[in-house]
């Protein structure tokens, strides 16, 4: 079984978003994955490279979208991220130095992040992004018909 199964308590209603979210996922159980079967660390380099960018991009998406709303809570959340983005780097490092991270500890870290931020404070903009109605949700390209 996966470190983290995704069910539909995580959807915040913002497709984009999502859609990020579902990848963040897919990668740190691909993370996981290799630190346990195989432990091999120029693998476990390259997702965790792959990890720390993507999670890059997500933060500045959703800061990105906070800020075009003038989101009240802006600044604790990028608190928040910018506290998530630190522990990455510094797990990084370790992993480049060719350090594999204690698991336990880093479980209880991506649960914080997959779980605990996205179900209070992702969940919170997502609700506010609803009550001034903004648009965001894009819908999935159509396959044209045949
Ligand atoms: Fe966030």
């Amino acid at each position: 079984m996966s470190f983290f199964e995704w069910d539909n308590r995580f959807n915040i209603g913002v497709y984009e978003i999502d859609n990020q979210h579902k990848n963040l996922a897919y990668l740190v159980n691909t993370f996981f994955e290799s630190i346990r079967k195989n432990n091999n660390i120029e693998e476990i380099k390259l997702i965790v490279n792959e990890l720390s960018e993507y999670i890059w991009v997500h933060f500045q998406t959703e800061e990105n979208l906070m800020r075009d709303i003038d989101y009240q809570e802006y600044a604790t959340h990028q608190c928040e991220h910018k506290r998530f983005a630190k522990y990455i780097e510094n797990t990084q490092e370790k992993i480049i130095k060719g350090n594999v991270p204690d698991l336990i500890e880093l479980e209880n870290f991506m649960r914080d992040l997959l779980v605990n931020h996205v179900l209070t404070f992702d969940q919170h903009y997502g609700l506010v992004l609803k009550e001034k109605n903004v648009r965001l949700v894009k819908t999935r390209p159509q396959l044209p018909k045949i």
